[in-house]
């Protein structure tokens, strides 16, 4: 841009004197020296540029620990599902989370058929922009492809439950049958997690006796099911979930398809914004004050 500069120096050294020496003071330099025509102009247009060039890098220097304060507040819904995991210690949540009796509005989202990476990873960072905590059943045999995945919904605070290894029918299993789909399940979980506390959704929600007798675990079912593997239609599954929501439900989806991950977080929007938290079975039922018993089946924890 400063090419052109010297150009016609030699007819205006008064104007090269003084470009010189009020260099650092370009606006005196232009006032002074009006008929310095075309060279002034250009001069002046030079460290114009440059003047407004530094001024936003000024401005984007001085905005920039703003912008990184803005980033760095979570938004109202972390702040929100944060106050279920302190409600013992912490400030009591707002009225507006707070359902007729005075308990906030909780309810649970849950997570069937996983892992796969593609849909999980994609739902796990949504959540995680959300600060929502969810319940993932899942099959065994993804297990040992997916351990990263599995490790991750541990510590970002989602519960772990198991779904069968080759997501099979429980019913009517004698007690090797039905431990070579859930102890081997859990027994991989265990290796790969560290702890041993997952609950048991039962393939289809089929139940009976047996399963009762040989799980080991909580039995969990949900209240709410969108069929989401139908059809696999964001909209008409957010839609019925919103629809049918209500303190206490236990949400049925599956994070393999990518419209069921999409539909989960407009069902999440759109229930924060009605006042709900997410939380986890785990979570859901320790606030209501209901213990999980081993080989009871749970589906929801209504008021
Ligand atoms: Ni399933």
């Amino acid at each position: 841009v400063q090419t052109e500069q010297p150009l016609r120096l030699n007819r205006f050294d008064y104007n090269k004197f003084y470009m010189r020496k009020n260099a650092a003071r370009r606006i005196s330099y232009s006032r002074t020296n009006r008929k310095g025509g075309r060279i002034m102009f250009k001069r002046k247009s030079d460290p114009g540029w440059a003047a407004v060039l530094a001024a936003f890098g000024l401005l984007l220097g001085a905005a920039a620990p703003w912008f990184a304060l803005v980033l760095s507040i979570p938004p109202p819904a972390v702040q929100a599902d944060a106050q279920v995991l302190t409600e013992e210690d912490g400030p009591s949540p707002s009225p507006q989370v707070q359902s007729g009796d005075g308990q906030p509005k909780l309810i649970a989202l849950t997570f069937d058929d996983g892992p796969r990476r593609s849909t999980t990873t994609a739902l796990l960072d949504g959540l995680a922009e959300r600060g929502v905590k969810a319940t993932f059943f899942l099959i065994g045999k993804q297990l040992e492809t997916n351990e990263d995945v599995v490790r991750r919904m541990d510590e970002e605070g989602h519960q772990v439950g198991i779904h069968t290894f080759d997501h099979v029918r429980l019913t009517g299993l004698n007690k090797a049958d039905f431990d070579a789909q859930v102890d081997r399940t859990r027994q991989l979980l265990k290796n790969i997690l560290g702890h041993n506390d997952f609950l048991l959704r039962p393939p289809y929600g089929l139940m009976d006796d047996g399963i009762r007798r040989h799980a080991g675990c909580p039995i969990i079912l949900w209240s709410i099911d969108p069929e989401d593997w139908k059809d696999q239609n964001t909209v008409r599954v957010t839609e019925h979930v919103v629809n049918g929501a209500r303190d206490g439900a236990i949400i049925l989806m599956h994070d393999i398809f990518p419209e069921s991950v999409d539909a989960a977080f407009q069902i999440v929007d759109r229930l924060h914004q009605q006042g709900y938290l997410f939380v986890t079975v785990e979570q859901l039922f320790a606030a209501r004050c209901l213990p999980l018993e081993a080989g009871r089946t749970y589906s929801d924890a209504y008021p």
